[in-house]
């Protein structure tokens, strides 16, 4: 029997995914977490939660690995940006202890976390594209020669959670926007519908098994906080010719954004998105195409058959440790 002990680092307040992985690896194997912080939530909704030093320390990669003998870890999933590159780059080492990295390549995931590289990737493919302008002279030239025009779209070239994302209307607000952050990315700014889209690309087939889709109502600090599911086959063929572009793999995350029927790419992340709890309650069932993966078993392609118009709310929920 395979041991199928799954590893989720940076688990950090993503108790609801903790919650459907217990639930499907219950009888095959533990949920065990980790974190920086003795105060993130998922450390104590999974079967054992370990408080690990930060992902910049330099003993962080000795401390994981330490946890996969102990816990007899087949697989190791992380749940932020930041921290993909540095497994994706560890990924030798973590198989020679017999740990699968359920990450894409170490290319597809240096794209997709730079937003400059991601544009200038999605514009040499010939995908529709924003117009992304590298710093104020760029832009200055473009506008200058009647070639872009207010309102543009603000955000950072690493950033996540829409942090310094923001909509801009004068040429004042955009100086004033960047003597703030100077490591800001100006884009056109695409006035349309947003859609977030959930991904799973089987890890050893390298096929794309589901492409979720769903309209967001209401972002809430960067993340999706009402969500509607929908069919779109457009949206879906786009994602799975992103997808084999990058030859990406494992769970994604991806914002596509629409106007005027064209379907622009906002950002991916190379990783579960926050609004993935939507996707496993309409059937998309990615914890357990994890637990097939790491047993050697490929999935089964299941492109767009899951039931349309489903909701869903974000709300709070509290952990408690008593002493
Ligand atoms: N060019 C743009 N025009 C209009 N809205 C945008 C644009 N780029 C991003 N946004 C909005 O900002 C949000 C955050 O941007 P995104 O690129 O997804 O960065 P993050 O990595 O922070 O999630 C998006 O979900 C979208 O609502
Ligand atoms: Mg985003």
């Amino acid at each position: 029997m395979h041991k199928t002990n799954i590893l989720i680092t940076s688990a950090g307040r993503r108790t609801k995914l903790i919650e459907y992985f217990k639930k499907e690896f219950y009888g095959s194997g533990k949920v065990i977490t980790a974190d920086c912080s003795s105060l993130a939530p998922a450390l104590y909704t999974s079967d054992k939660g370990y408080i690990v030093p930060p992902i910049t320390d330099s003993g962080y990669l000795t401390k994981i690995m330490d946890i996969c003998a102990r816990e007899n870890i087949a697989a190791v999933l992380s749940l932020i940006d930041p921290e993909l590159l540095f497994l994706a780059e560890s990924r030798k080492a973590f198989e020679d202890i017999g740990v699968k990295i359920i990450a894409p390549d170490y290319r597809g995931i240096d794209i997709c976390n730079d937003k400059t590289k991601m544009h200038d990737f999605l514009g040499k493919q010939g995908f529709d594209n924003i117009k992304t302008y590298n710093g104020l002279d760029v832009f200055s030239d473009a506008y200058n020669a009647g070639e872009a025009a207010f309102p543009v779209f603000v955000k950072k070239r690493f950033g996540s959670a829409s942090s310094g994302a923001l909509k801009i209307n004068s040429m004042a607000g955009l100086k004033a926007a960047l003597i703030e952050n100077g490591d800001l990315l100006i884009q056109d700014f695409i006035d349309g519908v947003e859609f977030g889209i959930d991904i799973y690309v089987d890890l050893i087939s390298r096929e794309v098994v589901s492409v979720f889709i769903k309209r967001k109502f209401y972002m809430r600090s960067g993340e999706t906080d009402k969500a509607v599911s929908i069919i779109n086959p457009a949206i879906a063929n786009l994602v799975v010719e992103f997808v084999k572009s990058l030859n990406l793999a494992g769970p994604l995350d991806m914002d596509i954004i629409e106007n005027d029927n064209r379907y622009y790419i906002v950002d991916i992340n190379c990783r579960f998105g926050g609004g993935y709890p939507l996707a496993y309650e309409c059937g998309e069932n990615y914890p357990s195409y994890i637990i097939n993966n790491i047993q050697g078993r490929e999935n089964i392609a299941r492109i767009g058959q899951y039931p349309e118009d489903v909701k869903m709310m974000k709300h709070d929920d509290v952990v408690i440790i008593r002493p």
